[in-house]
């Protein structure tokens, strides 16, 4: 069956948080995030997405089934270990369009959904309009992480394809707890962006 992409926006992506945080718990908890997720962080991570009207959710349905999700916010409007980075970039944060998480279980990849997702959130922050960037954030993990599957292939070429680029020293951190541990710890994810 084709797969329906469908962007919403603001307080209509709330009947789908429970969907995102099903999908980013599951997702994540693979190599590279190894993300132990719980609904208490979730609805805390979460909460920024309704309450922002110019956030939008991009999903990828097989009939009633949400198989995979996108999002996106104003930088302005994200979490605070987003935004601090950016006071010493020289753009002006309400310059600045966010892409949270693209999630996507592993099923339905290769069939350029996650290229949606992109062009998608991409399309959405111009029609919202006055955005001259788009960014982003991913985890950085050393290429000997132990955990890291021997058939593991990174990301970073997808993104170039997608016209982004490291920002040179322009990372943030997060916290969050891992599948083999007990208690959270602090990760370090580096920003990548795309003039638009
Ligand atoms: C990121 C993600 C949504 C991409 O979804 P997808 O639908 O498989 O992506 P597409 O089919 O649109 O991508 C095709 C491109 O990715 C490459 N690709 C496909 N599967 C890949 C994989 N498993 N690993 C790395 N690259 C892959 C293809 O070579 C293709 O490259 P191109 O740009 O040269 O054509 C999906 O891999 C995913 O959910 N990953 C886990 C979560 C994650 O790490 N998210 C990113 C951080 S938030």
């Amino acid at each position: 069956m084709a797969i329906d992409i469908k962007t919403v926006a603001g307080p209509d992506i709330r009947p789908y948080l429970d969907d995102l945080a099903r999908l980013r718990i599951t997702v994540f908890r693979e190599f590279p995030y190894l993300y132990d997720g719980s609904a208490e962080y979730e609805a805390e991570y979460l909460k920024a997405y309704t309450e922002a009207a110019a956030s939008c959710i991009v999903l990828a349905l097989d009939g009633e089934q949400v198989v995979g999700a996108s999002t996106g916010i104003p930088l302005a409007k994200a979490g605070t270990e987003i935004r601090e980075p950016w006071l010493s970039q020289p753009e002006a944060p309400e310059q600045i369009f966010y892409f949270g998480e693209s999630v996507l279980l592993s099923g339905y990849r290769g069939q350029g959904i996650g290229k949606r997702f992109f062009n998608e959130r991409e399309a959405w922050a111009q029609r919202l309009g006055g955005y001259s960037l788009l960014t982003f954030c991913a985890v950085i993990r050393p290429v000997d992480h132990p955990q890291r599957p021997p058939e593991y292939v990174a990301l970073d070429r997808f993104w170039d394809n997608r016209g982004f680029q490291k920002r040179a020293g322009c990372v943030c951190r997060m916290s969050w707890k891992e599948v083999t541990e007990a208690t959270e710890l602090m990760h370090t994810l580096q920003f990548w962006t795309k003039a638009v």
